[in-house]
């Protein structure tokens, strides 16, 4: 048997008996991750802001795959929502284990000279400050669990500067120190945390932007097309799982070559 005739493993059971939270699982890549961890077994909890749209999406993940799905509505820019959200997941499916902390915005697009005030506020704290309250909350009760993992969405602008979005880089960059960090500070406590850079996906996120943009940006990436949020499930998934036993503290690019330039 070649290498490329051998069947693939059966992640299928890969995640029984874990609970996994997901912000930002409404839509694109939070909810592709989190219809692959219950498509893996995982108890998922749903959390997002648009409540009407998390709790469609998790009746249908738990309708398509059996698991056991929970929609909780949550404002990551808020630290008491986010406490409350994960003390739902601990309350509700009885644990908590793997956390995505996903939920983001886009921001306006204007160079640094003109950035308006308030949308630069509103960018980190959805996409910065959001990441912080959510592994402020969700570490404790891993540690209190016997531990865990967390995969933190940054993106390719976690390294990258990209004209017009001062705000987003510096959140996303923002991303992947807060990673390093938190992980230094947990590896040897069984509490793994990696962050995940994506290139464009194609997702609501980019919706906006008009078809000369979007095809701008498919140029920027050497594999001509934008990315799917299931490929970014896929390494996400990887991740927080136990194959990814000694992967603690990095940033994994998912990028079709953009970074490689
Ligand atoms: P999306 O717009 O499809 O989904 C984002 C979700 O986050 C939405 O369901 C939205 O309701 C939720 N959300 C926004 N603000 C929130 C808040 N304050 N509290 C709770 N939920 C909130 O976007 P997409 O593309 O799936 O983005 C997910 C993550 O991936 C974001 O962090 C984004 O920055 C990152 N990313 C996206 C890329 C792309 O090209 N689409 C590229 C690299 C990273």
């Amino acid at each position: 048997m070649t290498a490329e005739s051998r069947p693939l493993p059966d992640y299928a059971h890969e995640f029984d008996g874990r609970v996994a939270l997901v912000t930002g699982a409404a839509s694109g890549i939070g909810l592709a991750v989190a219809a692959r961890l219950a498509a893996g077994g995982a108890a998922v909890a749903l959390a997002d802001f648009n409540e009407e749209g998390v709790r469609a999406a998790a009746d249908e993940i738990h309708r398509t795959t059996g698991a056991r799905t929970l929609a909780v509505r949550v404002d990551v820019t808020d630290p008491d929502s986010v406490e409350a959200a994960v003390r739902a997941t601990a309350d509700d499916l009885g644990a908590l284990h793997l956390a995505v902390n996903n939920a983001g915005i886009g921001g306006e697009s204007a160079p640094t000279g003109e950035y308006p005030v308030d949308a630069w506020r509103r960018v980190i704290a959805t996409n910065l400050d959001g990441v912080f309250y959510s592994m402020r909350h969700e570490i404790p009760v891993m540690l209190a669990g016997g531990g865990g993992a967390i995969v933190n969405m940054a993106s390719i602008l976690g390294t990258n500067g990209f004209r017009g979005s001062p705000a987003y880089v510096a959140a996303k960059h923002g991303v992947v120190g807060l990673t390093k960090t938190a992980a230094l500070e947990y590896a040897a406590q069984g509490v793994r945390i990696n962050a995940v850079g994506p290139g464009f996906i194609d997702t609501p996120l980019l919706a906006s932007a008009d078809t000369v943009a979007r095809d701008t940006l498919i140029t920027l990436h050497p594999a001509g097309r934008l990315g799917r949020p299931e490929e970014v499930a896929e390494l996400t998934v990887y991740l927080l799982s136990r194959r990814a036993s000694f992967i603690h503290g990095s940033y994994h690019l998912i990028d079709g070559a953009y970074s490689a330039q």
